[in-house]
């Protein structure tokens, strides 16, 4: 398929000397206008570079440039305006839609690059809650994103397996736990006996020595205490899992904190080597006061290792092991500073690879109005907020069509979906305030909407099978029929999709692709409102057929890239 930009940035420098195309690419826009030509060139840029005015140079460009692919052009208000032939686009947009199928809006740009995901990493002994899964579902749909563009991908769960917490946990469970509670409740009971702890060290502090001391051990590697840490993570995981099935998520590997354990020694030695610790009142440190920031804490002054030591410990590791392009860490803005700050400690170390780290930060979640955590555990827990949701879309599936085969599993795919697309519904750095009536809404701009109009497609697509009416065509007859402009408005969704997914992976943005599925399925239903599809008129009929496949392959690919699923039926 033609990138219509590069193909008339080329042209375009080729008469005009002093541009490069690669700028001319990037000033070229797609005018939300119709009216406005399918591609439009704001000259005011080259104004200065051709001491013309952008009116002359719009219509000079007109004159000059004359091309196969143009129907026609305009000059307006310094706008040079570009009118694709529509035949020619159709023809090969649709060609080409048909042609690649899955692959469609794939690349090979990362060939032979490794990009490494550290995303989701929640904390053992605590329930996975709504701000893990905007983490989960942000870094599950950039690991599928790169992977769609080339790249070979590791997921990584950077579980937070280690630190003072599990003292805390060994001692509330020594002081008022029991094997049975904890077999029985699992992780509740453990959330409970860490809320328990905080109450009670409010009343005596020395608590919060014992448990110290009990991480210590730990580190030290104390059998009894190794026991019950072991035992604690297995229920985790445990009820991890059931959430990661749900959402559809997996990842290359489970590689918590603990696993840096033994690594951490080498990389505080390579500090120390490297003149880059200071020590402050027992601790050690890398100071960044030059840079502005607080220092980052490596070692406590009882010698245990803190949430940075294993991060850079963990960096180093992945550098080693997969050279990768990139790694990226999914979390919440508030650890804004401390991969600033790690990433510094990275460079200051003088590791090349320090300029491929990539932090991307996201906004907070709360549901309708409630806070989300809070040390008092009333956590809302994500778990439930799924489970709601997948209830709340059987009702509505009960009443909009009580017939629907296989109801449980949609109203999973869709529950589920509603929850996953309500995360990446917005650039990602903004605050959500997750309501069940925007989730859910089947005309909303929601992840229903967006499966319901896949839906929509597959019936008309198995409804001109049955009518045995169907037969692709890809030539000529598509190119002839689909001159109207809600056709038109669709293909020309239907092209930008591989640009969205290219912007997506550069920006890290994933909502890009949410946004861009919004905008194809209105843009579709818009068609399908104004253009009776099964017409009688057979050549009309191909063509909006050919069309409406291609919508279905663009949705289901697009909806497969942010991890939601694509029933035939809704
Ligand atoms: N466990 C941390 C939390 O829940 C997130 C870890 C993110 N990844 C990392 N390498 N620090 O806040």
């Amino acid at each position: 398929m033609l990138n219509y930009k590069q193909y008339f940035a080329e042209k375009i420098t080729s008469v005009l000397t002093g541009f490069e195309v690669q700028d001319m690419m990037a000033w070229m826009e797609y005018p939300a206008n119709p009216d406005q030509g399918d591609l439009s060139l704001p000259c005011f840029r080259l104004s200065k570079t051709l001491s013309k005015s952008p009116q002359v140079i719009a219509e000079e460009l007109k004159t000059t440039l004359k091309d196969e692919h143009i129907d026609e052009m305009n000059a307006v208000s310094g706008y040079l305006n570009i009118f694709l032939k529509k035949s020619t686009f159709a023809e090969s947009l649709i060609r080409h839609i048909s042609q690649a199928g899955d692959g469609y809006g794939s690349q090979k740009l990362g060939h032979g690059k490794t990009v490494v995901i550290d995303y989701s990493s929640p904390n053992i002994a605590k329930p996975f809650h709504v701000g893990h899964l905007r983490s989960t579902v942000i870094g599950n749909a950039l690991y599928h994103i790169h992977a769609f563009l080339g790249y070979n991908c590791v997921g990584i769960n950077h579980l937070g397996d280690w630190g003072t917490q599990f003292g805390k946990l060994i001692v509330a469970y020594q002081l008022w736990g029991s094997k049975e509670a904890v077999t029985l409740r699992a992780i509740d009971e453990l959330l409970d006996l860490y809320v328990k702890f905080h109450e009670e060290a409010q009343k005596d502090p020395a608590l919060e020595d014992q448990a110290r001391s009990w991480f210590t051990k730990m580190e030290q590697g104390d059998q009894e205490a190794l026991a019950l840490w072991q035992w604690f993570i297995e229920i985790s995981l445990t009820e991890f899992q059931k959430i990661y099935n749900l959402l559809g998520v997996k990842f290359d590997a489970f590689q918590g904190e603990s696993f840096y354990n033994d690594k951490m020694e080498p990389v505080i030695q390579e500090l120390k080597e490297k003149q880059l610790l200071v020590e402050d009142e027992g601790a050690l440190l890398v100071r960044l006061d030059d840079f502005g920031m607080a220092p980052a804490l490596m070692l406590k002054k009882d010698g245990s290792s803190l949430y940075h030591t294993r991060d850079l410990t963990a960096a180093i590791y992945r550098a080693g092991k997969y050279e990768f392009e990139k790694l990226i860490y999914v979390t919440d803005y508030a650890q804004n500073l401390h991969f600033q700050q790690l990433f510094k400690v990275v460079e200051l170390m003088d590791y090349a690879w320090s300029s491929k780290l990539e932090h991307v930060p996201f906004g907070r979640v709360s549901i309708e109005g409630g806070s989300l955590s809070t040390r008092k555990g009333n956590v809302i827990r994500l778990e439930n907020v799924l489970e709601q949701s997948i209830q709340k879309i059987r009702d509505v599936i009960e009443a909009r069509n009580p017939n629907l085969a296989n109801k449980a599993i949609v109203a999973e795919q869709v529950g589920i979906g509603a929850v996953i697309f309500n995360d990446l519904s917005a650039n990602r750095i903004k605050d959500i305030d997750f309501s069940w009536e925007e989730a859910l809404n089947f005309d909303g701009e929601t992840g229903p909407y967006v499966q319901y109009t896949y839906a929509r497609t597959c019936s008309v697509l198995k409804k001109a099978v049955l009518a045995d009416r169907h037969a692709m065509q890809t030539n000529e007859v598509v190119g002839a029929n689909l001159h109207n402009k809600e056709a038109m408005a669709v293909m020309k969704m239907l092209y930008l999709f591989t640009e969205k997914v290219e912007q997506a992976m550069v920006k890290l943005e994933p909502s890009i692709v949410s946004r861009y599925l919004i905008d194809l399925a209105q843009a579709f239903n818009r068609f399908y409102h104004a253009c009776y599809i099964l017409v009688e008129d057979a050549q009309l009929r191909e063509a909006r057929l050919a069309l409406v496949q291609c919508v279905q392959i663009t949705l289901r690919n697009g909806l497969k890239l942010i991890g939601l699923q694509a029933p035939q039926e809704i």
